[in-house]
């Protein structure tokens, strides 16, 4: 089910993938999707703030030497916009690590020279894809977004660098899965990943949110997909999965974490400043005044306590004879719930062990 980890963020179950840091290089974006899952408030109504390039070196030398990270993800907002983003990508280069990054498109024709300079350290970028039309995907990312994207699509094709498309799937895309699957192969896509939408509010969720039984008709379909297709196809972690042995993604696991845009180390680029969230539970430390090393050991309790809240959830309804619902079912339905994202959602909370609560 879920998608290869060279080009997903996240791994098989059991098969994470390498250790990987996400960074997120900025907070602002030059977009406006309305279902986006970062704060309104970081994305345009604060001081436009970019991630500094000597605390990523200091960073990710630190998370190799701890963590045996390899691979760094840039993420935001939109990491694009960061002044220096050839900076970004040669310290990746510089410390041996690879780098890759999900962006919008719209600004790819300007950092294209900062990637061809190195080339040799990305391993792919991710596009963010809404629709298989200029109508379809400007409607969510604005006009001028589509062209933009296909541009930027044969740059990577014509320059033999792998791109993957990513589509958070909301009710409206649910018909349209095939006919993306056939856009994404003509463009020469080396994957495409789908994601179920993350509720942001209450008109999200209605909206646009899949219930259980819709989100079960996507993942067999896509399932047929990946057999039919030579590109890579999956569904990324996030769909209903009520396992109770294993963890269900690379942040459990251990085996990936978020640094967000203010260098504070938190379980999950998912998480990181959710819109409307109440809480900041899934923060761990702040990384300009603390050594990788401590808050990786916070990180990791983080993971297991929200693992053993996760079991305790699934397991009590177990017993009861009742199937867990979406929120509880989903992994990250059960996180945002968990941690506090979710505040305009009424429905009761899980009993939780000490998660809740803590701030940087
Ligand atoms: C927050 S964006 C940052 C990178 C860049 N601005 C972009 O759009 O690709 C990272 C990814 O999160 C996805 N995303 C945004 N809101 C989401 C939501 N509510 N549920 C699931 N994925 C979401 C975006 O579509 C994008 O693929
Ligand atoms: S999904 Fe990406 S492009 Fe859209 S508003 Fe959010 S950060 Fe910006
Ligand atoms: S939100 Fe929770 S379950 Fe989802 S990927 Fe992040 S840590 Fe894992």
């Amino acid at each position: 089910m879920q998608t290869d980890a060279t080009f997903s963020d996240d791994g098989a179950p059991g098969r994470y993938g390498p250790q990987r840091l996400s960074v997120e290089l900025a907070n602002i974006c030059n977009l406006h999707c309305s279902y986006c899952f970062r704060s309104e408030e970081n994305l345009y109504n604060s001081r436009a703030e970019f991630f500094p390039v000597e605390l990523l070196r200091r960073v990710i030398g630190e998370a190799r030497d701890v963590a045996n990270v390899t691979k760094i993800n840039f993420t935001g907002g939109e990491p694009t916009l960061h002044p220096d983003f050839a900076a970004t990508l040669e310290t990746v280069a510089g410390a041996g690590m690879t780098s890759s990054f999900v962006t919008n498109g719209w600004h790819f024709e300007r950092v294209w020279p900062a990637i061809v300079a190195n080339r040799h350290s990305i391993s792919h970028v991710a596009f963010s894809l809404d629709g298989i039309t200029r109508e379809t995907h400007d409607r969510w990312r604005g006009n001028g977004s589509f062209d933009r994207l296909v541009r930027a699509f044969s740059r990577c094709y014509m320059s033999d660098l792998p791109f993957a498309l990513k589509v958070t799937v909301r009710r409206d895309l649910m018909d349209q899965l095939e006919q993306i699957a056939m856009f994404a192969a003509r463009l020469g896509a080396a994957a495409l990943n789908f994601v179920h939408v993350m509720p942001t509010s209450t008109a999200v969720a209605d909206e646009s949110s899949l219930s259980l039984d819709e989100q079960r008709i996507v993942e067999e379909e896509v399932a047929i997909l990946a057999r039919i297709f030579k590109m890579s196809i999956g569904v990324d972690v996030g769909y209903y999965n009520i396992d109770e042995e294993n963890a269900p993604c690379s942040p459990l696991a251990g085996t990936s974490m978020n640094v967000d845009y203010r260098g504070r180390l938190s379980l999950c680029c998912n998480l990181s400043g959710f819109r409307g969230a109440d809480e900041e539970a899934d923060v761990v430390a702040d990384l300009n005044v603390e050594p990788f090393a401590s808050a990786f050991a916070k990180l990791k309790e983080l993971a297991s306590l929200q693992l053993q809240n996760r079991k305790a959830a699934l397991a009590a309804l177990r017993a009861q004879g009742v199937k867990p619902d979406l929120f509880t079912g989903s992994p990250c339905l059960f996180c945002l719930q968990s941690f506090g994202k979710v505040p305009w959602r009424s429905a009761p909370e899980p009993e939780l062990v000490s998660i809740r609560g803590r701030r940087q």
